[in-house]
């Protein structure tokens, strides 16, 4: 028997969702996004199931540098989650509804709270290699997010604005971690591009200018829908390269996950000490 073409991107989810519940039947707290360099994160994950997105119906597959393309099923400091280790970009060719996907499973299995990391170039001058921002607000400036015809569930979600996602608790939570472990940690605005390509010397300059203090290519997507769904978000930028529009020096995807590499242990303490409180 041939299964029902799917509708729409929610009867998409549906059926990775099923596929998933049928061999982890659990509710999951907490959906984390695992960006580039967060290999760590991975690690605190007591694991009970791993899907490769190959293996999931209708799961799209990831093709960027660095991403590994599985679903990782468990538990951190008692509280059970699910990660995927590896996203899906604007750039790669993904819609704005591909690229969000994981997201709407996220949703049919039932959490509410996100965490998403992501390696970004650094703005702001006081940011070294290795540092972690967390996501306070951001420029969607990929300017991709149009909806297909009765995409967008209002009823759901009045309207608001999506950076209201970014949870104050959570953020608290991460610099009691950043304290705990004598790392420094900052708020800051994430401006997001569409790629593929690092921004030219111009562009770090109007960034700057802007307001930003982070720059990269991912994460958007999934916090405006988050933000959708009304849950509670953590953003964790990973300072990779830092940007200085006057003394640019050529940056390479393998240079961004080497310096993302650093970071991770940070990573980690900050997702123990967020689910650890949320016990
Ligand atoms: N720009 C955009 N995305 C990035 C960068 C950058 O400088 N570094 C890591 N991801």
């Amino acid at each position: 028997m041939t299964s029902p073409t799917p509708q729409s991107d929610m009867d998409r989810a549906r059926i990775s969702t099923d596929w998933i519940f049928r061999r982890w039947p659990k509710q999951p707290r907490f959906g984390i996004v695992l960006g580039t360099g967060a290999g760590d994160v991975a690690k605190a994950i007591e694991v009970e199931e791993v899907f490769e997105y190959r293996e999931i119906p209708e799961f799209p597959v990831s093709t960027a540098t660095g991403h590994a393309s599985r679903l990782i099923c468990g538990t951190i400091a008692g509280v059970t989650v699910v990660a995927m280790k590896g996203r899906f970009h604007l750039y790669e060719g993904y819609s704005w509804q591909r690229a969000t996907h994981g997201i709407r499973v996220f949703d049919q299995l039932g959490l509410k709270n996100l965490i998403v990391t992501n390696a970004a170039g650094g703005i702001n001058s006081k940011f070294v290699s290795g540092d972690v921002m967390l996501i306070a607000s951001h420029f969607d400036w990929m300017f991709r997010y149009a909806q297909p015809r009765g995409a967008w569930n209002f009823e759901r979600t009045p309207q608001r604005r999506s950076d209201m996602v970014y949870d104050s608790e959570f953020m608290e939570l991460a610099e009691q971690a950043a304290r705990r472990a004598d790392f420094p940690i900052y708020r800051g605005v994430y401006a997001g591009m569409l790629g593929p390509n690092f921004e030219t010397r111009a562009e770090y300059r109007a960034l700057r200018k802007l307001g930003a203090d982070a720059v990269g290519m991912s994460t958007i997507p999934e916090v405006c829908l988050a933000s959708q769904f009304n849950w509670r978000v953590l953003g964790l930028s990973v300072i990779a390269n830092v940007a200085d529009p006057d003394i640019l020096v050529p940056t390479s995807g393998e240079e961004v996950i080497e310096l993302a590499d650093i970071a991770t242990r940070k990573l980690k303490a900050i997702v123990e000490e967020v689910l650890a409180f949320h016990r």
